[in-house]
């Protein structure tokens, strides 16, 4: 898929006997950065709303950072942000982009004094680390009245049916893929882990369209762990057919590709004084 479903498998977890996250994605870190989507305006205006923390000045700490994607976002509307991530490679990608403070570490172990945080975020990254350490750690982290977020791009494949046909063909050729057209695939449990930790838990969904050039977007196919844990040459087969399939549908080589974000926020309440 274009965007998004390292979500994940039914259940709630990503799947056993795989390279952990921070491993498979050092592989195709180039691509990760030159042609994942960017997230809307729209996804930072309702990450103020429900987490409650004005970004403007906010102390944040971005884990799963990547190559910094979310982390720009972030500094683009005035945060303050120090990226964490477990891939050198991914973050060595960040800080040549990036004027940023960049920490590679655990997220489920974080480098940080209690309360030293507003905004705790995982953009795309939560269901790489371990459910309840990793909330546990952010809330430690977190100043009182702060918040935890994650967030996922994903296509909305309901909005188009070349979409749908796209997710079921990397489904059939892909052993490790997660996405819309896996049975029973849902978005990562974050807000009910964000619940069991006392947290108060809000969400939403928001939709957006993605316009791209067929080259990025299997650019961006290649950066996605199930098609990086394909050897090579499985890997060209796989792309040479979605550029044949995709280019029939968009002869003109640009892409208009239905998306939406889902993002929940938990806020660890302030103690009433
Ligand atoms: C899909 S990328 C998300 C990157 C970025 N946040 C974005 O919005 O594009 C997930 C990132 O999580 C990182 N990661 C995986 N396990 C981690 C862990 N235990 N601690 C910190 N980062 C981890 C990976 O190295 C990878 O860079």
């Amino acid at each position: 898929m274009s965007a998004g479903a390292e979500a994940t498998r039914p259940g709630g977890a990503v799947s056993e006997g795989l390279d952990a996250g921070h491993v498979v994605f050092e592989r195709v870190a180039e691509a990760y950065d030159a042609a994942r989507p960017h997230y809307p305006e729209a996804l930072y205006l309702a990450l103020e709303e429900l987490s409650g923390v004005r970004l403007a000045g906010a102390r944040v700490i971005d884990v799963g950072a990547g190559t910094g994607i979310s982390t720009r976002g972030l500094l683009d509307r005035g945060a303050r942000v120090v990226a964490v991530d477990r891939g050198g490679r991914m973050l060595g990608v960040l800080c040549s982009r990036t004027e940023c403070a960049a920490l590679l570490a655990d997220g489920n172990e974080l480098p940080f004094r209690d309360g030293a945080a507003d905004l705790v975020t995982y953009a795309q990254a939560w269901h790489w680390l371990d459910p309840a350490l990793s909330v546990a750690e952010a809330v430690r982290v977190l100043r009182p009245g702060g918040a935890v977020a994650g967030w996922w791009n994903t296509v909305d494949a309901g909005r188009a049916d070349w979409l749908a046909a796209y997710q079921v063909r990397l489904a059939e050729s892909c052993d490790g893929y997660v996405g819309p057209a896996l049975p029973g695939w849902s978005m990562p449990p974050i807000a009910e882990t964000m619940e069991l930790a006392g947290l108060t838990v809000a969400r939403t969904w928001v939709g957006w369209t993605r316009s791209v050039r067929l080259d990025d977007f299997l650019t961006d196919l290649r950066s996605h762990s199930y098609v990086a844990r394909l050897d090579e040459r499985d890997a060209e087969e796989l792309v040479a057919r979605e550029r044949a399939e995709l280019g029939r549908v968009f002869p003109d080589g640009r892409l208009t590709v239905p998306m939406r974000v889902y993002l929940a926020t938990g806020r660890a309440e302030a103690p009433v004084v």
